[in-house]
């Protein structure tokens, strides 16, 4: 690589802002872009971070953003409830303004693609899963990735997606193990999961990602292809926010927000109506498995979650303080 500038797009969300902290750490010089241009995080202003306010869905914005980049990292998302409608053009933008720049580019990917059939009698979601996702959020990720690919294969870019489950972490806020729960945990009042307690689930830490995400980014045997985050093991919500609970020092208060309830909300909420198309990743067994990223790049040491949860409460409980 000719040059060492690392550009993170959508560097003010969960994902975005904890791989700016990554490459930080790692003495990378980065670029943090958003269409605010405001992200910011600890010690990202000593670390030198460049700020830029930038609309990576046009052609321009990308291309922007991407400028002098080496890697370029696309952790943007458009809302929850216009993905169909605004997610592939963002895409498409940032694959533009990324091979302008000549730079390698890694999508923070989710799991949607898969469906439902994937985890027929507890299956783990590998990167052979067949994506028979039938839902138009699932149905985009499968396009999204696969044009991705495509650019690739083309050799008009080098590409590689990294997956990974629902996350949590400090700065994690749009997320359900985020501000749906963390403030009653931090408050000691009851926290309402919106689904089921008691099934098991990977839950994603955003250290671990970013850090997974960087290596895919540093990393050339990555290219051209879809790698599997590593996360911690399964576990289920009720243990998830009995950790939580644990580590705010607070009695578990714990209920789950009935099924009735969210049917109702999802008539009028739309966000509520998307969130409940995928209601089957919550009512099954969702767990991922990422033997394919610890062979190559491996051993990656997830943190544990009872640490992981430790300072994702602190962080929720220094915002609510300050
Ligand atoms: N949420 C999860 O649990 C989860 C799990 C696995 C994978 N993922 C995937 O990871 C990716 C990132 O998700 P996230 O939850 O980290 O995102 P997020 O917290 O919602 O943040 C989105 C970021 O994108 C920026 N943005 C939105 N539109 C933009 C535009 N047109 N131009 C430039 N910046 C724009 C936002 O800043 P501004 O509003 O200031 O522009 C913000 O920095 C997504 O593909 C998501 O599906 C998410």
């Amino acid at each position: 690589m000719s040059t060492d500038l690392h550009v993170v797009l959508g560097a003010s969300g969960g994902t975005g802002s904890a791989v700016v902290g990554e490459l930080v750490a790692r003495g990378h010089r980065v670029r943090a872009v958003s269409r605010a241009g405001d992200a910011d995080g600890p010690g990202w202003t000593q670390a030198g971070v460049e700020r830029l306010a930038a609309d990576v869905s046009t052609p321009e914005g990308a291309k922007a953003a991407a400028a002098g980049a080496a890697v370029v990292y696309h952790a943007a998302q458009p809302a929850y409830t216009r993905w169909p409608q605004e997610f592939p053009a963002m895409n498409a933008a940032v694959t533009e303004g990324a091979t302008s720049a000549g730079a390698k580019l890694v999508f923070a990917d989710n799991l949607y693609m898969y469906g439902p059939r994937a985890l027929a009698g507890g299956a783990k979601l590998t990167e052979d899963t067949p994506q028979l996702a039938t839902d138009h959020k699932g149905r985009t990720r499968i396009e999204m990735a696969r044009r991705l690919l495509a650019a690739h294969a083309e050799g008009r870019v080098r590409v590689a997606l990294g997956r990974s489950s629902d996350y949590y972490g400090p700065r994690g806020t749009a997320t359900r193990a985020g501000d749906t729960v963390m403030p009653a945990v931090v408050a000691g009042k009851t926290a309402r999961w919106p689904g089921p307690l008691d099934v098991p689930h990977t839950f994603s830490y955003l250290p671990d990602m970013a850090r997974a995400l960087v290596t895919l980014g540093e990393r050339d045997e990555a290219d051209g292809q879809v790698w599997h985050l590593p996360a911690a093991e399964p576990l289920t919500a009720r243990r998830f926010l009995q950790l939580a609970f644990d580590a705010a020092g607070h009695p578990a208060k714990i209920a789950r927000v009935p099924a009735l309830a969210i049917r109702a909300a999802a008539l009028f909420v739309p966000f509520i109506r998307e969130a409940a198309d995928v209601g089957y990743q919550q009512e099954l067994p969702f767990v991922v498995d990422d033997a394919k990223f610890q062979r190559a790049f491996g051993p990656f040491a997830t943190t544990p979650h009872p640490e992981a949860v430790a300072a994702t409460v602190a962080w929720f409980r220094d915002r609510q303080a300050g």
